[in-house]
């Protein structure tokens, strides 16, 4: 296994996690290395080097001269939603793989455009969906495949925090999750794009047809808060849609950050024969996001990703058999000593670095940037359908997306620009 140079962008909060996973991941034998990371604050880029050991010189105000260096084998995008296209496409046009952050981008039109720079710079490109490599969407995805639910007819993709709006009602995390300008969007583009992903992927990617949206940003807020935290105009705190697919397929989706109400259900599929519930999804990267006795960087205790099967047998009896999604422990060890190979697909990280090595093709790899393009596009079409008042068709969805990706950015060592292509919505 040759050694994994890797370098950061983004020295916030998530870095942190990425470098939880690198760590554990080292300690498993994967020959992994961070090298160089750049960050635009200068005590948190001062504060990360301390932290991980990196020297000095390896660290960069300016991410583009980092890029300049010979010895990077590929470049992990930590910054924020609506820089993730800017600063991913900059990467690969310099020459380096890329891991980018969730939300592709805060746009369909700029996730069309990352996704369309793989082909254009001849690079490899993944995007962070944690919720789609674990086996509990592994199970769903196969019984479905495999007709167990029978004919699947509606899904509905849910997320709720009963008041956790980042940067406002939990002041720890990044501010720039409620600047409309950088963040952009509140749950659907945040927490909602785990539910969303995971749901299209286990369905086998439906084509989306139209969808009906309402998007609204009336939970209570303070001035004082605003002030405190910086809010200057409201990002939504509350999604809701309902979606129709080619050949009848339906999905309701529920997104909140913030909503005065204990328990709202999750996530579920039903078929004819059968149904599935999703309890606890993983949104917050799995057990290789666990620090040494400690918590996952910003996402609170781990979950526990499980199944609910209800169903009818032969004799039409009706049946509800609870399914073990960790195979063994949470950990998944069991599975493991059974299948080794599957570690590459209960991690984002490792699968990443295990296409990269080779481990992993183009066909045996989940194709995260594809996935998360259709969920940006599934996302994009309940906004612009809430912002009209009325449903909207896919035509319309990929007609009227706008780029609205960062192209210029003030950083304290001048202005960057970012130069990437228009949007075509082809
Ligand atoms: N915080 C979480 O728990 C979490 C979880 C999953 C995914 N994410 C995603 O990760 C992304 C970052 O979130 P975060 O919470 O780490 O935010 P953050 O604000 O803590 O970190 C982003 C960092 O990027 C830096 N930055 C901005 N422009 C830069 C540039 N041009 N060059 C170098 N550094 C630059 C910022 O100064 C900041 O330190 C978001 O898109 C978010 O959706 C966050």
């Amino acid at each position: 296994m040759k050694q994994m140079r890797i370098a950061i962008i983004g020295c916030g909060m998530i870095s942190h996690r990425h470098m939880t996973v690198i760590e554990n991941l080292k300690k498993r034998g994967y020959d992994l290395k961070v090298v160089a990371a750049a960050e635009i604050v200068p005590e948190r880029l001062k504060a990360f080097g301390e932290k991980y050991g990196i020297a000095e010189k390896d660290l960069y105000a300016d991410f583009r001269e980092m890029l300049k260096r010979d010895d990077i084998d590929e470049v992990e995008v930590c910054v924020h939603n609506n820089l993730h296209t800017s600063v991913a496409t900059a990467v690969m046009a310099a020459g380096y793989p890329c891991y980018s952050e969730k939300p592709m981008a805060a746009s369909y039109a700029d996730a069309k455009i990352l996704y369309d720079a793989q082909k254009k710079y001849g690079q490899k490109l993944a995007v962070q969906i944690s919720s789609i490599y674990n086996p509990q969407t592994r199970i769903a995805k196969k019984m479905i495949a495999e007709g167990k639910l029978g004919k699947v007819y509606h899904a509905r993709s849910v997320g709720h925090r009963r008041q956790g709006r980042p940067g406002y009602d939990m002041p720890f995390f990044s501010h720039d999750f409620i600047t409309p300008d950088v963040g952009v969007h509140g749950p659907l583009f945040d927490l909602g794009i785990y539910h969303l992903a995971q749901m299209l992927y286990v369905l086998g990617m439906p084509e989306l047809e139209s969808v009906y949206g309402v998007t609204t940003s009336d939970y209570w807020t303070d001035p004082a808060i605003d002030k405190a935290v910086g809010r200057t105009a409201p990002v939504e705190d509350l999604s809701v849609a309902i979606a129709r697919f080619k050949g009848g397929l339906s999905m309701d989706i529920y997104e909140d950050w913030a909503i005065h109400m204990d328990e709202i259900g999750t996530s579920f599929i039903a078929g004819s024969n059968g149904g599935l519930k999703f309890t606890d999804v993983d949104q917050t990267g799995g057990p290789m996001a666990v620090p040494e006795g400690g918590q996952i960087v910003g996402g609170g205790i781990l979950q526990k990703p499980r199944l609910e099967w209800f169903g009818v047998n032969e004799e039409g009896q009706l049946f509800d058999n609870k399914l073990d999604c960790a195979i063994g422990d949470i950990t998944g060890q069991q599975e493991l000593l059974m299948h080794p190979e599957m570690a590459m697909y209960n991690d984002n990280q490792l699968q990443w670095y295990s296409y990269l090595w080779g481990d992993l093709t183009d066909e045996t790899r989940v194709d995260s940037p594809y996935i998360a393009m259709k969920t940006a596009f599934l996302s994009e079409g309940c906004v612009l359908s809430g912002n009209l008042g009325r449903s909207v068709t896919a035509d319309e969805i990929k007609a009227l997306s706008k780029s609205i990706a960062l192209r210029e950015q003030e950083t304290p060592f001048g202005t960057i620009k970012y130069d990437f292509d228009d949007y075509k919505a082809d």
